[in-house]
């Protein structure tokens, strides 16, 4: 929305300030649905305040018409089609396209399309002795920051983000390349040799043959496990302004080129409270182990001094069902059936639902599964082990990050990213030459302000990290 069409709407919310007796008029911006934001942009200028709002509970941090989110009806939708029916009858590549373009590829579209990502798909043979230089027992996300960063300096042709050719190349090349170096990373933590990747197999395909397919032997690709690999990228593909897009958007409106952007969007994914998530439902079923085991946890995630949590439930957004976890759960019964696999953390899971959304503690707090919930258990059904959770949905968020980074660098509101603070340290003060501080017996203020090592809120609870 312009400036102008603010204006001529003539909406104001009227601040005012009771101490002072000040007010003043902030527009009020409406988009095509959701909330409708205060434009706050010129209140420091008028007002000289800032607004305060940590974790950005209720801040809009840019305008956007990729994928939108309605938390308490459970609802997401991509470019207006909702995610159920992306699942339903698309495949990744499409809502790739879609995500990018702002439209479902036509025959033609979906046909270069698919051209270039696969043509893009192999890496600099560089790399693989790049890729070396981990230790064997590397964590693969620590291998994909790594080497996702490095790719800037391999593809210095793709560089240049003010031209919109270089921009697309590099938007298929990282799509393309994901897979690829998330099997390598995989690959080298087994000790096994890379697998190239094939032109005649799909995305999803391609992706299972570079992870599972050995030089010993013929390796068919399973049409249930790439159907099941294609729907879990394709719920996973975007999320509006989640931690790591808002983290590849902050890095990119600094003029950072797009593959350190995407690389400090896998950073911020990798967090247990972000994308790291799925990863640690699966240690925390197994720590469960058992469905009888299972109400005694479900009373200590609500024990404020235990800092045990139920990882794969709430979310910032959502205050109802994930609409991707009730996918996921079908899923995961149908891929399970298929492989004839019988995992008892499925019945934990179910329990563990089950007893969650009667308790009091979760339902006053709309805590319900999120994507992370069922997710694991499809891809430990699917043979992949937990520490490659991540790297999967770093793969699939690749085109959600590089779509907004794309929208941001074309959007006329956007200026570097520079957010201000509520400052709590040290109003100024004489220097103390050494002498005098020895002599002084005050210990010196702690710098983070908690009494000992730094403190992670977990909302009512706080986990106390000795000091790092
Ligand atoms: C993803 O943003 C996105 O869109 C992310 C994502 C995407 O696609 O990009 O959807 C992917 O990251 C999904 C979330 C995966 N994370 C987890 O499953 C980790 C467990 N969940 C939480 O840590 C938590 O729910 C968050 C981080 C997801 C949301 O945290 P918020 O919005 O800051 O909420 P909060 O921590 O303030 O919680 C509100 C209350 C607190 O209790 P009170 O202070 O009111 O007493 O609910 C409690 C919390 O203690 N609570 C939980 C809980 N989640 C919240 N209590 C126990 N177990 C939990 N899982």
């Amino acid at each position: 929305m312009s400036d102008k069409q603010a204006d001529d709407q003539k909406h104001y919310m009227t601040l005012h300030d009771n101490v002072t007796g000040e007010s003043w008029d902030l527009p009020i911006l409406e988009g095509s649905e959701g909330p409708r934001v205060i434009d706050i942009r010129a209140l420091y200028r008028d007002s000289g305040m800032f607004t305060y709002d940590p974790g950005f509970t209720s801040t809009a941090s840019c305008q956007s018409s990729i994928t939108y989110i309605d938390g308490e009806a459970g609802i997401l939708r991509h470019r207006g089609y909702s995610i159920e029916d992306l699942a339903e009858n698309s495949e990744f590549l499409d809502v790739c396209y879609l995500l990018l373009h702002g439209n479902l590829p036509s025959n033609a579209e979906k046909s270069a399309f698919e051209h270039d990502i696969t043509h893009h798909t192999m890496v600099h043979e560089q790399i693989n002795t790049f890729l070396r230089g981990f230790r064997r027992d590397a964590h693969p996300m620590a291998i994909m920051c790594g080497v996702v960063g490095a790719l800037s300096a391999f593809y210095h042709d793709s560089t240049d983000i003010d031209d919109p050719q270089q921009r697309m190349i590099s938007a298929h090349r990282l799509i393309a390349k994901m897979p690829t170096i998330g099997a390598m990373a995989y690959k080298y933590y087994l000790g096994q040799p890379f697998v190239y990747p094939r032109n005649d197999l799909s995305y999803a395909e391609n992706f299972l043959h570079m992870m599972f397919s050995t030089p010993t032997e013929e390796y068919k690709v399973s049409p249930v496990l790439a159907k099941a690999m294609d729907k879990i990228f394709i719920l996973h593909a975007d999320h509006e302004q989640n931690a790591s897009t808002s983290t590849v958007r902050l890095a990119g409106s600094s003029g950072a080129n797009p593959f350190a952007c995407i690389a400090s969007g896998i950073a911020s994914l990798w967090g247990p409270a972000h994308g790291g998530a799925n990863e640690a439902v699966l240690k925390m079923l197994n720590e469960i182990g058992t469905k009888d085991r299972v109400a005694e946890f479900v009373k200590r995630a609500q024990d404020p001094d235990d800092d045990w949590r139920l990882m794969g439930f709430g979310h910032r957004v959502y205050k109802n069902y994930d609409p991707r976890a009730k996918i996921l759960k079908a899923s995961a019964d149908e891929v399970l059936a298929e492989l004839g696999v019988d995992d008892p953390l499925l019945e934990v899971a179910a329990e563990l639902e089950r007893i969650a959304l009667e308790d009091e503690y979760f339902v006053s707090r709309k805590l319900y599964p999120n994507v992370d919930f069922y997710s694991g258990i499809i891809l430990k059904a699917m043979g992949f082990p937990t520490n490659m959770f991540t790297v999967l949905f770093a793969i699939a968020r690749t085109v959600g990050w590089i779509s907004h980074w794309k929208e941001m660098l074309a959007d006329d509101h956007q200026k570097i990213g520079r957010p201000r603070q509520l400052y709590l340290g040290e109003t100024h003060r004489p220097f103390t030459q050494l002498e005098v501080r020895e002599q002084s017996t005050a210990p010196s203020s702690s710098v983070d302000g908690a009494n000992n090592g730094w403190s992670w809120l977990w909302g009512n609870k706080t986990r106390k990290i000795d000091n790092m």
